[in-house]
C-alpha cells in the first residue's frame, strides 16, 4: 500500500498549491482537507468559523484527518492548525509522510494578503510581525515533520524537485536502514 504525502505548514506556504502539482507529477490522487470539510459542511472555511466557532471546525477536522489515515497514494494538503491537535498528527501519520513547507513572514504576508477574508484566524491588518508570533508559537508543532522544505525565493518547479530529493533521500536511508537490520 503506497503511502500518503501529507503538507503541513503555516497558512500561505503553498500547501494547496504544490500539492495540487506534486499529486500530477506523481500520479498520485490529491485531497485538500479544507476543502473536505466545506464540502461536508456545506459552507467555506470563513462561514464556519462564524456561524459555529473554531471548536467545531477543529472537531470536523479531526474526522476528515481520520479519513485521511485510512487513505493510500494520496497528496493530501492540511490546514495551517491541523498539526496543533494530536489526533490529527496520529492519523495522518497512520500511513503517510509529513512534509512541512516553510516560508520567512514577509512571503507569507504577501500571500495572505492577496486572499484576504477567507483565513478567519488572521484579522484584516494582520501584519508581518502578527505572523511573526504566531509563526513562532506554532513552531514546535511543525518540527513534527519528517521533511521540512523551505518555499521562499523558490518557484513552484524547484519546490516540487526539492520534495522529489528529499522523499528519495528519505528511501535510501531506510532501505539502507533495513539492510543493517538484516
Ligand atoms: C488555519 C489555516 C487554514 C484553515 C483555517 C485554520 C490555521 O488553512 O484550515 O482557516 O489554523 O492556521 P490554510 O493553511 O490553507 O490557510
Amino acid at each position: 500500500m503506497g503511502k500518503n504525502i501529507v503538507l503541513i505548514g503555516f497558512m500561505g506556504t503553498g500547501k494547496s498549491s504544490i500539492g495540487i502539482r506534486l499529486a500530477q507529477k506523481l500520479k498520485m490522487e490529491f485531497v485538500d482537507m479544507d476543502r473536505e470539510i466545506e464540502s461536508v459542511i456545506g459552507m467555506s472555511i470563513a462561514e464556519i468559523f462564524k456561524r459555529y466557532g473554531e471548536l467545531r471546525f477543529r472537531s470536523e477536522e479531526l474526522l476528515i484527518a481520520r479519513k485521511m489515515g485510512m487513505r493510500e497514494d494520496t497528496v493530501i494538503a492540511t490546514g495551517g492548525g491541523t498539526v496543533l491537535v494530536d489526533g490529527n498528527i496520529t492519523a495522518l501519520r497512520e500511513n503517510g509522510i509529513l512534509i512541512c513547507l516553510d516560508a520567512i513572514p514577509a512571503d507569507i504576508f504577501n500571500r495572505v494578503n492577496r486572499k484576504k477574508g477567507t483565513r478567519p484566524l488572521l484579522k484584516k491588518n494582520v501584519s508581518v510581525e502578527d505572523i511573526e508570533r504566531l509563526l513562532q508559537e506554532r513552531e514546535g508543532f511543525y518540527a513534527c515533520a519528517d521533511i521540512r522544505v523551505n518555499t521562499s525565493a523558490k518557484n513552484m518547479d524547484t519546490v516540487i524537485n526539492d520534495i522529489l530529493q528529499a522523499l528519495n533521500q528519505m528511501e535510501l536511508a531506510e532501505n539502507s536502514c533495513l539492510r543493517v537490520n538484516l
